[in-house]
């Protein structure tokens, strides 16, 4: 699409200059003669970008800038201001008003273009920005659960939201603590203001230092300027601490100090930086004992301890599994386009009686699998493929070790084959070059395969779900 340029200028030979270099630069244009009608055209035309004559009779541009909220906020709309050469100081009033640029006149063609090009391509970064933050925003906007166990959870979340108390998140792994960090953030005060995850797990001590406080220009070979860190660019905000219990201990000191003063140097720096920033913890350790061992510090776990909220594990809130079950459905089947997919009630069943040692996270992905696997609308048990095996603990053999020959190997090569769509998102010409095979081949091995399946369904119905309850 093309960008359209609103021109603001009195004097009609600029105006017509103007219009011919940009039409001529593949932009469409639109021209007011002054300040009024320029705003008219804002509000009617919803140009993408303004450039603006500071001097004109009636309103003057500096007139225009000023009203220019009231019409569109003037964020969504980037305003190049032009000026009579040497005065400088009109510009820079100009700036503080919001224009996003100047340029002085005689306009250089060069220059001109220049500064349009940049101030679009900003504007259209913005609005990218803007999308994908609404697009996380509204992945992250539902809990489901309505379970008294959870409940009393998100309730408790929701009271502390509003203050500005430090947060630790417990609870096994895939239980949502990530998930409820970030709607704690949206429910408070600072939702505006960014939420920044710091990941305590993956980094060594020297780079999570450099992560959480930055460092100043000439700190070490290689920092040749300065660099913010997380704990600076939260400012205002929330910071998520995640994995907190596999802090190194060193870095544990640090980081109390912070939270008692809100202050820290920049790795290599002797200024003092101050933060306003909210803290929310999680791990999935037991800290009361890493305290004990002497693995965490008991002054660091107290400071987070403010306010702690523990996470069931997906076996203790049966009740939530069929509203998260259909909610993970229907992300997934959304995704991959194929809307009207369901369980069968053997299906359910089987999600059910299983134990979900990897809580919710375990129970997304296995959904996520059943979507792309499954050959009909009608989701299976075995395609969810749950390992009831291992779950009631007979050992971690692979399941196909135990069967005759030829069924072993097929029970093999499908287990490859759905890893290989399952890495390639479902994709088959991807899933095909990973494994080095000709699409078409893949192609016909998967519906032998599913030949294979649904006559194996259809010897013995009921096999399926003996399987499964076994
Ligand atoms: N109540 C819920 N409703 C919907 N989705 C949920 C819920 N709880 C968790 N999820 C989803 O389950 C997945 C795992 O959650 P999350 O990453 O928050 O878990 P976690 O406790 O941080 O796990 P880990 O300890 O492994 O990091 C995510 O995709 C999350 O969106
Ligand atoms: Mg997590």
């Amino acid at each position: 699409m093309k960008a359209k340029i609103l021109i603001v200028d009195d004097d009609p030979d600029i105006a017509t200059m103007l219009e011919d270099r940009l039409q001529a630069s593949d932009y469409g244009t639109i021209v007011a003669r002054d300040g009024v009608q320029a705003l008219e055209m804002v509000e009617q035309e919803a140009p993408h970008l303004m450039l603006l004559d500071l001097d004109m009779p009636r309103l003057t541009g500096l007139d225009v800038l000023k009203r220019l909220p009231k019409v569109r906020p003037a964020e969504d709309l980037p305003v190049i201001v032009m000026t009579a050469h040497g005065s400088i100081q009109a510009a820079v009033d100009a700036m503080k008003d919001g224009a996003y640029d100047f340029l002085t006149k005689p306009l250089d063609k060069d220059h001109l273009l220049f500064v349009i090009g940049k101030a679009l391509e900003r504007d259209s970064l913005k609005r990218q920005v803007a999308c994908l933050k609404s697009e996380v925003d509204s992945r992250y906007a539902s809990i489901v659960g309505a379970s008294p166990k959870i409940r009393t959870v998100l309730e408790a979340a929701q009271r502390a939201a509003k203050s500005d108390a430090s947060v630790l998140l417990l609870g096994a792994s895939g239980t949502g603590k990530e998930l409820l960090a970030r709607s704690i953030h949206q429910w408070s005060p600072r939702h505006a203001m960014p939420l920044v995850v710091i990941n305590c797990v993956a980094l060594t001590e020297t780079l999570l230092e450099n992560e959480l406080f930055g460092h100043e220009r000439g700190a070490f070979t290689g920092a040749d300027r300065l660099q913010k860190g997380k704990l600076e660019m939260a400012d205002g905000g929330t910071v998520f601490l995640d994995e907190i219990g596999d802090m190194p201990l060193p870095l544990q000191a640090k980081l109390l100090r912070v939270l008692q003063d809100r202050e820290f140097h920049r790795v290599g720096g002797t200024r003092l930086v101050s933060v306003n920033i909210r803290v929310i913890a999680a791990t999935n350790k037991d800290l009361k004992q890493a305290v004990k061992v002497g693995d965490f510090r008991e002054d660091l776990f107290f400071r987070l301890n403010v306010i702690s909220l523990t996470l069931p594990p997906l076996r203790d809130r049966p009740d939530d599994l069929p509203a998260l079950a259909k909610f993970f459905l229907n992300r997934h089947a959304k995704e991959a386009k194929r809307p009207g997919m369901m369980f069968t009630p053997a299906a359910m069943d089987a999600l059910d009686r299983y134990s979900w040692p990897g809580n919710i996270r375990e129970l997304d992905n296995v959904i996520a699998r059943a979507v792309i696997l499954s050959p009909t609308d009608a989701i299976e048990p075995n395609a969810l493929a749950l390992d009831f095996g291992s779950a009631a603990g007979r050992g971690d053999a692979p399941p196909y070790l135990t069967l005759p020959y030829h069924e072993s190997m097929e029970a093999h090569s499908r287990h490859i084959i759905e890893q290989a769509l399952l890495d390639a998102e479902g994709n088959q010409t991807k899933a095909a070059e990973r494994l080095r095979l000709q699409r078409t081949y893949l192609a016909r091995l998967l519906k032998q395969q599913r030949q294979k399946q649904e006559e194996r369904a259809g010897e013995d119905g009921e096999g399926v779900e003996t399987a499964v309850k076994a």
